[in-house]
C-alpha cells in the first residue's frame, strides 16, 4: 500500500488514495543523495493569495473617503510603495474599505481589458526568488507563512533560492482572456515567466526546468505550456507539478460572487470585500465550469431560482453583478472551454475528503446574507469534480501522461505545509530527478 499508480490516461483510469506518510528516515537518505547530483531546476507559481502586491498612489488617486484619501499604512519605502496584499493591519474596518478600493480593479469594455483602480500603482516582490513566497506578510512570519514549508522541503533536497530554486509571483487579480482578447497584464506575466523558465535552464546546463503550482497558479502554467509551441516545451519543461490545481472552478467562487469571502478572518464583514472580489478577473476565471458540473445540479438555490454552472451568465445579473456578464461571456468561456494537453508530463496533488461547498441555500433576504452551505468532497475550497478534471478531459490523449496522488483529508492550503503531502512532493520531485518518471509511466505507443 501507499504506492501511487502512474496513469496513461488512455488506457487506465486510476486514481490511488495516498494513506501512508513517507517513513521520515528513507526521505533522509535520499536527501543525502541529492547533495551531490545535479537537479532539475524549480520554478514555483504561486496560487491566488500567496502572491504579495505593493502598491503606490499617485496624485490621480482620490480616496471615496476622507479617511481613504488620508490614509496609508505606517510603513512605506522608497517611492512611495506600500504592502497592499496582505497586511494584517488594514482587515479592520474602516481600512479595510480603504484597501478594498484599492485592491478594486476595472473592465474598460472600450479597451476589453482590465485595470487598476484610478492613481493606483501595483507591483509584484522580488520575481525570479521564492522569497516573496514564503510568507503572506514576512511581518507576520508565524501566522502567515505561505510557501515556507514546501521551499524548506526543498532545500533539504539541495535546491537553492535563485540558482536553482525559483518563484514566479505575479497580480493574482488579474486573470488571462481567450485569444484575441487584450490582457496586458496577465500576458506580461506569461512572458515573463517564460524568460525566467528559459534563465534558469540555462543557468543549469540546459536541463529542462520542473514546474511547481499551487491552485490559481495551476491554470497559469497550464496555459502558459499550450501557449508556446510543443518544440519550446520539450527543450525547456521537463515536468509539471500541479498542487491543488481547481480545473473546473468552484462552488466557493460563487459564494464569494452572491456575498463576499471573509478571507478566512471571522472579523472581516464579508459584505465589505464583495465588490473588490467580483471585479478580480481571476476570480471570474475560477467559476464552475459546464464540464464539472452538470446542468441537472443546481449549485446555487434561491426562493426565486435555480442556478447550474449553465445559468452563470444569469447568476451574474441576479446577485447584482451585470458588468460581469460581458467579460465572463466574451473572455472567460472559451478561455475554459478546453484544457488542451500539453504533452508535458503532469503530476496532479490532491486532497480530499475535506468539506467543500456544492450548493448554496439561499432564503428570503437574498444574497446580502450568508447562505446554508451543503458539503460534498474535495479539499474544502475546491470541489473533487474539479481537481480531477483532467483525467476526465485527457481521457483520450493518446500522448499525454497523468498522474493523480490523492492526499486524504489535506486541505486547498495545507497541500503545500502538511508533512504528509510534502512528503509526496518531494518524493515526486526525487523520482523526477533519479530519471525514473519516464520509464515508470506506461507508454502509450
Ligand atoms: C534571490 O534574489 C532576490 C532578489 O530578486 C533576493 O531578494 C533574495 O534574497 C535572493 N535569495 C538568496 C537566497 O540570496
Ligand atoms: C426574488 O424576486 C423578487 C421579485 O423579483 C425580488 O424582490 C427578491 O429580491 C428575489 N429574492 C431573491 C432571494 O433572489
Amino acid at each position: 500500500m501507499g504506492g501511487s499508480v502512474v496513469v496513461n490516461v488512455a488506457t487506465v483510469m486510476m486514481v490511488i488514495t495516498m494513506m501512508v506518510a513517507v517513513v521520515p528516515s528513507t526521505c533522509r537518505a535520499i536527501i543525502n543523495d541529492n547533495h551531490h547530483r545535479q537537479l532539475y531546476p524549480v520554478v514555483l507559481v504561486p496560487g491566488a493569495g500567496g502572491n504579495q502586491l505593493e502598491a503606490r498612489l499617485t496624485a490621480e488617486y482620490k480616496g471615496t473617503s476622507w479617511l481613504c484619501s488620508r490614509f496609508y499604512p505606517v510603513k512605506k519605502q522608497e517611492g512611495g510603495w506600500f504592502r497592499l496584499w496582505f497586511d494584517v493591519g488594514v482587515l479592520l474596518a474602516p481600512f479595510l474599505e480603504c484597501f478594498a478600493e484599492r485592491m478594486t480593479l476595472y473592465y474598460h469594455p472600450e479597451l476589453d481589458d482590465y485595470r487598476n483602480a484610478p492613481g493606483v500603482e501595483t507591483r509584484v516582490c522580488q520575481f525570479g526568488s521564492t522569497q516573496s513566497l514564503l510568507y503572506l506578510d514576512p511581518n507576520l512570519k508565524h501566522i502567515t507563512s505561505y510557501m515556507e514549508p514546501l521551499v524548506e522541503s526543498l532545500q533539504e533536497l539541495g535546491y537553492t533560492d535563485n540558482k536553482t530554486m525559483f518563484g514566479a509571483p505575479y497580480d493574482f487579480r488579474y486573470g488571462l482572456a481567450a485569444e484575441g482578447h487584450p490582457c496586458d497584464v496577465g500576458s506580461t506575466f506569461l512572458q515573463n515567466i517564460k524568460q525566467l523558465i528559459e534563465e534558469a535552464s540555462d543557468s543549469n546546463g540546459g536541463k529542462p526546468v520542473i514546474l511547481i503550482s499551487h491552485s490559481l497558479g495551476g491554470l497559469f502554467v497550464l496555459q502558459l505550456l499550450n501557449r508556446n509551441p510543443p518544440s519550446w516545451r520539450k527543450q525547456y519543461i521537463k515536468h509539471f507539478i500541479a498542487l491543488a490545481a481547481p480545473w473546473g472552478g468552484t462552488v466557493d467562487e460563487m459564494l464569494t460572487f452572491a456575498s463576499g469571502n471573509s478571507l478566512g478572518v471571522p472579523l472581516v464583514n464579508p459584505l465589505l470585500v464583495r465588490n473588490e472580489q467580483r471585479s478580480s478577473e481571476s476570480n471570474l476565471w475560477l467559476l464552475p465550469r459546464t464540464k464539472q458540473f452538470p446542468q441537472e445540479k443546481p449549485l446555487v438555490v434561491t426562493k426565486n431560482s435555480t442556478y447550474s454552472s449553465f445559468d452563470i451568465s444569469r447568476f451574474l445579473e441576479d446577485i447584482g453583478f451585470p458588468e460581469g456578464v460581458q467579460p465572463y461571456q466574451k473572455r472567460v468561456l472559451p478561455l475554459v472551454e478546453k484544457l488542451a494537453a500539453p504533452g508535458i508530463p503532469v503530476t496532479c496533488i490532491i486532497g480530499s475528503g475535506v468539506q467543500t461547498p456544492e450548493s448554496l441555500h439561499y432564503g428570503e433576504e437574498g444574497f446580502d446574507k450568508q447562505p446554508e452551505i451543503v458539503y460534498g468532497d474535495g479539499d474544502g475550497t475546491v470541489n473533487m469534480a474539479s481537481l480531477l478534471a483532467l483525467v476526465d478531459e485527457w481521457r483520450d490523449e493518446e500522448n499525454q501522461r497523468l498522474k493523480v496522488i490523492k492526499v486524504d483529508g489535506i486541505s486547498h492550503t495545507n497541500i503545500i505545509k502538511d508533512d504528509e503531502s510534502l512528503d509526496q512532493i518531494v518524493k515526486e520531485i526525487t523520482i523526477i530527478n533519479d530519471g525514473l518518471s519516464t520509464s515508470s509511466f506506461v507508454s502509450s505507443s
